[in-house]
């Protein structure tokens, strides 16, 4: 089988993606990329379903060719008071620090997996392209994306992932190594041993799948996008270095500490929400260990968190803030989208 290039697939002058980042950016920095020739992305997994609807219009109304929609689809977690209990004592130097009573803090998920509920919302808007982390939808909902010729991807973190993702209709499947900035796609195991950088995992998974594989994870620059086409890619998806453009939304604490040296030392951590995501270590980080047993399940570790970031934040710090970035912040410049596009345009010269 002859593998379709991913501007056939998904139309675009280039097989760039603008990786989706909830709570860094929204369609601003979308409509940026897309009008520099790539396809811009919207994460909609912490939007109501309001500001979804606002966002998609926009997008509709000014986008310039393809642009993708990004949905979290993680099984909907069971809430355990015992469970939250224990993770709001684990936190309780903070919160006593910080002069918050911790059985005043409202539980809070945050994300809500894609449903039918949010389907209906997009269906008016049949996105050119719909991307999904942490597997695909049931069978029924992802036919009912893909009734509306929207292009679907999905992340893999291992081959198993990506043969998976292949086999239950994924049309391009986004290779995420280690080095990723965010949460971890992972959706077969919990395993962290199984996670591959980037050089491992891109040519296993090419080879592994006849549909297009899109790297992501570590690129920052044009010869990123070189060495990731070399490796057997279609396409990149590039997420960290876009996150110091105008256009995202980026809070100023969190592009301070991209461009200086704490952007050197990035962990997985559970504490923000309960599964792994890559992000710049700070004292949360530093004193409870990255990988948490008390965190509970995705995404409730976030309800208990909120204060405690609120109140260190309101002081100028990023104590309890999580500071969401791949391993390769080199690319993070305040630069225009655009002008970040041209250089990575480079690569596929
Ligand atoms: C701030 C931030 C937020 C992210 N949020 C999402 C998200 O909402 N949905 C998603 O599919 N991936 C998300 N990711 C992961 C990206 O899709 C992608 O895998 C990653 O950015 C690629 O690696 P890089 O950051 O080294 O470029 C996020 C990454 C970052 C840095």
């Amino acid at each position: 089988m002859i593998r379709p290039s991913l501007t056939d697939l998904i139309p675009s002058r280039l097989p760039l993606i603008q990786a989706p980042m909830a709570g860094a950016q929204g369609s601003a920095l979308a409509l940026a990329v897309c009008a520099a020739g790539g396809v811009g992305s919207l994460p909609a997994a912490m939007l109501s379903p309001e500001a979804l609807q606002a966002e998609l219009q926009v997008l509709r109304q000014q986008a310039q060719g393809s642009w993708n929609v990004n949905f979290f689809c993680h099984p909907a977690p069971t809430p355990d008071d015992a469970a939250e209990a224990r993770w709001r004592e684990a936190l309780r130097p903070f919160y006593d620090e910080a002069g918050i009573d911790p059985t005043q803090v409202p539980a809070g998920a945050g994300r809500v997996p894609f449903s039918h509920a949010v389907a209906d919302v997009i269906e008016p808007f049949a996105p050119p392209v719909v991307s999904f982390h942490f597997g695909l939808p049931a069978p029924d909902l992802l036919a009912r994306v893909k009734s509306w010729g929207s292009v679907v991807l999905s992340s893999a973190t291992t081959v198993d992932e990506a043969r998976w993702l292949q086999a239950h209709g994924a049309d391009a499947v986004i290779a995420q190594g280690l080095e990723a900035g965010g949460h971890r796609g992972m959706f077969l195991t919990a395993d962290l041993s199984t996670q591959l950088g980037s050089f491992a995992l891109l040519p296993q998974i090419a080879q592994a799948v006849d549909v297009p594989v899109v790297a992501a994870g570590g690129i920052a620059n044009d010869d990123g996008v070189r060495a990731a086409m070399a490796l057997g890619a279609a396409g990149v998806q590039v997420g960290t270095a876009y996150l110091c453009c105008p256009e995202a939304s980026t809070s100023a604490l969190h592009r301070a500490a991209l461009m200086s040296e704490a952007a050197r030392h990035t962990a997985l951590t559970t504490l923000f929400s309960g599964r792994p995501a890559r992000g710049i270590v700070n004292r949360l980080m530093e004193t409870l260990g990255p990988l948490h047993p008390a965190a509970p399940a995705f995404p409730l570790a976030t309800g208990a968190i909120a204060p405690l970031r609120n109140h260190f934040e309101a002081l100028g710090r990023t104590d309890c803030t999580p500071l969401w970035s791949g391993q390769n912040t080199s690319g993070c410049k305040p630069v225009p989208a655009a002008e970040l596009t041209a250089e990575l345009a480079q690569g596929f010269a």
